[in-house]
């Protein structure tokens, strides 16, 4: 069994998937809403402990099984680039982030935790190069999160961040594809190549910020607000297109990230560009999105089920109950897929 489980800042996502053959099954699935302050800034292990009180009460509900499990923390809270190095061999670069990872990274290294990753080696390219991914995760986060998935009687095996679980929830051989999860606080974008994360950009942005706009603009209540947005979206036949016109002016501030995030990967890798975008996350529900998304863009736009892969079977009466919310279980099911 293997469990993922994606704390987000506003719902908890747990999946768990059972190794069958070559493929995976469904075991179990369920998500929450909560209200707490983030993990980063609880005060005190009291507020730990109500914390862990939520986790331990979803895997319950849920019925998890196993009690080990890989968690994410989010892109905002990490480091993460990519870094150009001349066609160096792997000892060498390895050495160089060693010792000269106080250029790449702006927290001191002492308090971080570093890993590197070879993506690719442009051996013909002008000039050749190596690109190489380098990652820092401050030490005290990572204690955090340990201190709080252990609190509710867990053990964690893995921690990732969000978009390297994506990674692999959306990535596919020999295709570069351009990832938005749409969470309440952020929008991460990602461009994955052939499996791998090549590119990740966190943008503030997010459902939370359309509810306001919604909000504002039609002078309702932020609960008002939630079920507007939810059920109009960007649909301009109803309520004489208020709720989308309020909308609008929020999503351009994260489709001009998507196509800086594009022009940027095509310029520094020299990699071509992503021809699909994959929607994910909470906020990819927005009715309209996606055509709205593919009209912007002018590129193929999809809400991605995660359940629907290949080597992956779901019973029909779970894939039931979760159609309608399955792209929220995006990054737990990539957490989950995790095999090492
Ligand atoms: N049908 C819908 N239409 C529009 N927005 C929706 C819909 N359903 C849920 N949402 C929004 O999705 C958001 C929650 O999504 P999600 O669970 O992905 O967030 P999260 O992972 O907790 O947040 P983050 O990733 O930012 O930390 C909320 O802002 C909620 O209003
Ligand atoms: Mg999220």
């Amino acid at each position: 069994m293997s469990v993922g489980l994606d704390i987000g800042s506003k719902t908890l996502k747990v999946v768990e998937l059972e190794k069958v053959g070559s493929g995976f099954s469904l075991k179990a699935a369920g998500a929450v809403n909560f209200q707490s302050t983030q993990i980063e800034k609880l005060a005190d292990q009291k507020a730990v402990d109500a914390f862990a009180q939520i986790i331990k009460k979803l895997f319950t509900d849920a019925r998890i099984s196993s009690k080990k499990v890989t968690i994410s923390i989010p892109e905002s809270l990490i480091f993460m680039r990519t870094v150009k190095f001349p066609l160096l061999t792997n000892e060498e670069i390895e050495s160089a982030v060693k010792w000269e990872a106080e250029e790449y990274i702006p927290i001191p290294v002492k308090d971080a935790i570093v890993r590197h990753k070879i993506l690719e080696r442009q051996e013909v390219g002008n000039p050749p190069q190596v690109l190489v991914q380098v990652i820092a995760v401050p030490k005290l986060l990572i204690e955090k999160y340990m201190n709080v998935v252990n609190s509710a009687g867990l053990e964690v095996v893995a921690i990732e961040t969000e978009l390297l679980a994506l990674s692999r929830t959306w990535g596919s051989p020999d295709k570069t594809v351009i990832l938005a999860d749409f969470g309440a606080r952020t929008t991460n974008i990602a461009i994955v190549k052939n499996e791998q994360l090549f590119f990740s950009r966190s943008v503030p942005t997010a459902g939370e910020a359309f509810s306001r706009a919604v909000s504002l603009g039609l002078g309702v209540t932020p609960i008002q607000s939630e079920e507007y947005k939810a059920t109009y979206g960007l649909n301009d036949t109803q309520l004489e297109g208020k709720v989308g016109r309020s909308i609008r002016p929020v999503l351009t501030v994260i489709v001009d990230e998507i196509k800086k995030s594009m022009s940027y990967f095509q310029m520094e890798t020299h990699n071509d560009i992503p021809r699909s975008l994959i929607l994910s996350g909470g906020t990819s529900g927005l009715p309209g999105l996606a055509a709205e998304l593919t009209r912007l863009l002018n590129m193929e736009v999809q809400v991605g089920n995660p359940f629907s892969r290949p080597d992956l079977t779901v019973d029909a009466e779970s894939a039931r109950s979760l159609a309608s919310f399955a792209p929220i279980y995006a990054v737990a099911v990539g957490l989950a897929l995790r095999e090492d």
